[in-house]
């Protein structure tokens, strides 16, 4: 049976709520349109983690184990980086997508035919970073009049990312070198 349900009015009248900034009714249309770079973004880095799984795991030879450990490392960062992207997602009033919309597009850092290839590994992490480095570039110059907080935030991870790329152009360097 269906209750009835009293209701009863609050002691206190509400404020009606405002909002300023990113969040406000005004930013509406810049809201979307950050919430899709930002859902972007979030895919970016799910992708990265699972090529990075299994490129820390593939590769043979004694030259591997340098690359496998430094993989290893950014697993978890690009993890973290992927969480701080969909709690940003849900402050902004949007829904962290699921894994039914997810379409991968990493096809540079497939697993190579030979799992001694370690140039075809390196040279697709340094893809994939670029990649991330010019799309958070694109993210942080839309915020720059809209929305500080998530601007802040991008700042943070794109240093991380020039991070990684920085360590694999030294890689391939190496590699290049040693033919
Ligand atoms: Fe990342
Ligand atoms: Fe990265």
């Amino acid at each position: 049976m269906a209750k009835t349900r009293k209701t009863t009015k609050p002691k206190t009248a509400r404020k009606p709520a405002t909002r300023s900034g990113i969040l406000s009714n005004e930013r509406r249309s810049e809201r979307e349109e950050l919430l899709g770079m930002l859902e972007t973004a979030y895919w970016m880095e799910i992708e990265t983690v699972m090529s990075y799984i299994a490129n820390s795991i593939n590769p043979d030879g004694v030259r591997a184990q340098e690359i496998m450990e430094s993989l290893q490392t950014d697993i978890q960062e690009e993890l973290t980086h992927a969480q701080q992207f969909a709690a940003r997602i849900k402050e902004l009033y949007g829904v962290v997508p699921g894994s039914m919309e997810f379409k991968p597009e990493q096809t540079y850092l497939q697993p190579p035919k030979d799992q001694i290839d370690l140039t075809h590994v390196i040279k697709g992490v340094i893809e994939a970073e670029s990649g991330a480095i010019d799309h958070y570039n694109k993210i942080i110059e839309f915020c720059a009049d809209v929305d500080p907080v998530t601007e802040d935030m991008v700042i943070a991870i794109l240093r991380d990312e020039e991070g990684h790329l920085r360590l694999f152009e030294g890689f391939l360097r190496e590699f290049d070198s040693a033919g």
